[in-house]
């Protein structure tokens, strides 16, 4: 199996942090999103013991809550002692709401509203991480009215191409976010921020992209980083306290993906840091990094039903199901792939090749296209799509007023809801 949550029990059912997913559908209905909440505080703990054991006590990993933001979650990691990355009002109201510290939150984005600017501010948000000039002058002049001087990180573009997908790949010069070292707009937006009297310059950050496997695009993005520092240091007496390299280790989502071991890339690029800032003479910074989609995405699997089949002699064989793009969007966006299972039949050989289709009408409302499924597959089967915690319901959406599934969560011993399942209310509630 792709990830060691995942076991199948002796009715031949699929199960996820050993409870039975058949079980789990018929509990709770399907559309459905189960969370392993031992996965999750298991992925943060990679994080957090790797980055005080390589990088010190400083260090901090913040949960990009983009992946899967919703109340619990960031009760979640805030008890697992991650700090969290929020990229709009709704993201801060949502961990304000759950209690989360809001010290200890970095609010990123390419395009704060003075409203967002305002709403952070009011809420408390710990840092900034301002994109552009605008942006500064609307934190500054806000800062100024409040009285405090902000802390702000800037967003820089390193250059660098992760090797991923066009769509996630941000750390490039001509990409929309940040400022380019490149083109010495980097250095005029530190010199900007440095002249401004309510911005409390803490450090940089970047994001080089996301489902990156590549470790070795962490280390050139890191170097790229620590040269700037260098020179915002001897230019201008700048002493950069925070250096943020940002998310996007990958997960496996299907057998092909490699497994990737985070604590050793963490302990590997800890010495080439060390050993590159030392060879500038200068120390380092506290580190952050901020994972989303490696901490979530194995912790998620959505169950369906099964309703149609549909084969068309000499062309396609469809396995129609109760969602689609509306909880899942990622393969109508970018074909990602995901792995597929007949819950209720996980020990039966997969040897029909078909199309899992959603229930939109729309014909690119597909989960994934071309892969095997048992060839018994028949209405009220459960189907299982594993590895969806991440970018799943944070991307959800009501097309053809669909309600959005519930979310789950499981260990060993318990399930509860920690979202409910939407109404047709819920769904006409905002209109008058
Ligand atoms: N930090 C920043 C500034 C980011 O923009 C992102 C992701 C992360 C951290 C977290 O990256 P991760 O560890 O999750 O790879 N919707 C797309 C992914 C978009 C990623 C956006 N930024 C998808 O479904 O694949």
């Amino acid at each position: 199996m792709i990830c060691d949550n995942i076991t199948v029990n002796e009715k031949g059912h699929l199960c996820f942090a050993g409870r039975d997913t058949v079980e789990l559908a018929e509990k709770y209905g399907t559309p459905l999103y189960l969370m392993d909440e031992e996965k999750i505080r298991e992925n943060c703990r990679v994080y957090v013991n790797a980055l005080k054991k390589y990088f010190g006590e400083n260090a901090l990993p913040i949960y990009a809550s983009k992946a899967n933001s919703f109340k619990r979650i960031y009760a979640i990691i805030n008890e697992e002692g991650m700090g969290s990355d929020v990229v709009s009002s709704g993201e801060i109201y949502t961990a304000k709401k759950a209690g989360f510290p809001m010290e200890k939150t970095f609010f990123h984005s390419n395009n704060k509203t003075d409203a967002d600017v305002e709403f952070a501010m009011e809420n408390g948000v710990g840092f900034f991480v301002a994109d552009n000039s605008e942006e500064l002058d609307a934190i500054n002049s806000k800062a100024k009215t409040r009285n405090i001087r902000q802390k702000v990180l800037l967003r820089l573009t390193p250059g660098i191409d992760p090797h991923t997908f066009a769509a996630v790949a941000t750390g490039k010069v001509d990409s929309k976010f940040g400022a380019a070292i490149e083109t010495g707009q980097a250095e005029e937006l530190t010199k900007y921020a440095l002249s401004l009297e309510n911005i409390d310059l803490q450090g940089f950050h970047c994001h080089v992209g996301s489902q990156v496997f590549d470790s070795e695009v962490y280390i050139k993005a890191a170097e790229i980083m620590l040269s700037f520092v260098k020179e915002m240091l001897r230019k201008y007496s700048f002493e950069t306290k925070i250096l943020d390299i940002g998310g996007g280790y990958g997960v496996r989502y299907t057998e092909s993906n490699p497994h990737i071991n985070i604590d050793e890339n963490i302990r590997v690029l800890s010495e080439e840091m060390k050993k590159f800032a030392a060879q500038l003479g200068i120390e380092l910074p506290a580190i952050m990094l901020e994972p989303g989609r490696s901490i979530v995405a194995d912790a998620g699997m959505t169950l369906y039903t099964v309703g149609t089949l549909k084969k068309i002699p000499g062309y396609k064989c469809y396995v129609s199901i109760d969602g689609g793009m509306t909880d899942n969007p990622r393969y109508a966006l970018y074909g990602s792939a995901y792995t597929v299972m007949i819950a209720n039949k996980a020990n039966e050989k997969a040897d029909m090749l078909c199309t899992v289709a959603g229930r939109c009408c729309e014909s690119g409302d597909l989960i994934q296209e071309n892969i095997s499924l048992t060839s018994t597959v028949k209405r009220g089967d459960i189907c299982a799509v594993l590895t969806t915690g991440a970018y799943n319901y944070s991307m959800a959406s009501n097309y053809n007023r669909l309600p959005r599934p519930p979310i789950v969560m499981i260990d060993r011993e318990k399930d509860y809801i920690a979202v409910k399942r939407e109404t047709f209310d819920d769904i006409i509630s905002n209109d008058v």
